[in-house]
């Protein structure tokens, strides 16, 4: 029987069990038996952290949210650096990884996880492991595919907290910032923004003036809209700046973006607005799949398991077009996918008066 490993790394993502139930199901119809691999890669090494996944494990997963086989975003397999650059893994840890795969047996993975794990990933495909890749990510900032699985479930939860904040913004008459996930793609704030009704939408992908959101908020006021919601991307720039920090291990953590710019429009006009800001943070990451997430993780689940069938190692699996196509790996982790002036949910803010600068 051939034996392959699963594992998902990075940050979770709701629908990640819904790719893991359908690739032991499919998998194990195929002929394969499937081993689960803890903590992302980081489960690779050492004493290895795994156990066996037949159909009974998975069953009644698929809705429920995060991993049952644990994720991490760091750790010794780390090969990402700011948006696009790519280091090279110490070799000692990928020929580990390799000679404990081959002491179970098992030939080959497939990797769920975000540009940084595909990435890591890639690089031990180049030590003799088979390598399938597929896309997780709630930021929907993976190229080559048309959506990643848990960014829909993502965008509702920022949506359902965006019509909260419109009660009470209304009821107060007060402006509020909320601040989405999002460190360098703006997709998950621009479509909860969009859908939520956010009167101005701030992403990392654009530059805004500070001053010239304050005249859109008095120019709201003047026709007699009391109050104003903006949704911001953690990574869109307050000031001409990112706001984030550097932790204890030294990882970069974007924290502040809502509260900067609610001190900034304090200082500026702090006489004319009421303002509040919100932090939606792992509450998007934490939610259970919607329907649509978990049918899309489910196609994902089987087309991943499909491609490996078909021994085309190195490739992601991606949806085109509502296809399930494939795209190497080494392509699909080169850049990341932001928003353009041309994304159609950016034109149709545009059109409808949304602020969104320049
Ligand atoms: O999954 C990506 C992401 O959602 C980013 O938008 C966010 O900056 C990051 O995760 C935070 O992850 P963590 O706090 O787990 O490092």
């Amino acid at each position: 029987m051939r034996k392959i490993g699963v594992l998902s790394g990075g940050g979770d993502c709701p629908g990640t069990n819904a790719v893991i139930a359908s690739i032991v199901k499919h998998g194990t119809r195929l002929g394969y038996e499937i081993v689960g691999f803890e903590r992302g890669l980081e489960g690779l090494l050492g004493d290895m952290s795994y156990r066996r996944l037949g159909v009974d494990d998975v069953k009644g997963i698929s809705w429920l949210g995060g991993t049952v086989l644990k994720t991490t975003s760091k750790g010794r397999f780390s090969s990402k650096v700011g948006k696009h650059k790519t280091i090279a893994i110490d070799p000692q840890i990928l020929q580990e990884a390799k000679d404990n795969l081959d002491s179970l047996g098992v030939e080959g993975l497939i990797v769920i996880g975000g540009d940084g794990t595909l990435a890591s990933a890639q690089q031990l495909m180049q030590y003799g492991v088979n390598i399938v890749g597929v896309p997780k990510t709630i930021d929907n900032d993976l190229g080559f595919t048309d959506v990643t699985f848990g960014f829909s479930s993502a965008v509702d939860v920022a949506v359902d907290a965006l019509d909260k904040i419109h009660t009470t913004a209304t009821s107060h008459e007060r402006t509020f910032i909320v601040e989405c996930m999002g460190r360098s793609a703006g997709w998950i704030t621009l479509s909860a923004g969009l859908a939520g009704g956010a009167n101005a939408i701030l992403l990392p992908e654009f530059n805004f003036s500070i001053d010239d959101l304050i005249d859109f908020m008095r120019h709201r006021l003047q026709s007699n809209n009391r109050s104003t919601v903006i949704a911001i991307a953690e990574g869109a720039k307050v000031n001409g700046s990112y706001q984030y920090e550097h932790t204890e291990s030294g990882e970069v953590q974007y924290t502040g973006a809502a509260e900067q710019l609610m001190r900034e429009i304090n200082r500026r006009a702090g006489n004319e607005f009421d303002v509040r800001h919100a932090v939606l943070g792992h509450t998007q990451r934490g939610t259970k799949p919607n329907s649509a997430d978990r049918i899309l993780s489910k196609r994902y689940g089987i087309a991943a398991i499909e491609v490996y069938d078909q021994a085309k190692f190195g490739s992601m699996v991606c949806a085109v077009n509502g296809e399930m196509k494939t795209v190497p790996i080494e392509k699909a982790t080169e850049r990341i996918k932001q928003v353009t002036r041309e994304t159609n949910e950016y034109y149709t803010a545009r059109q409808l008066g949304i602020f969104l600068g320049s």
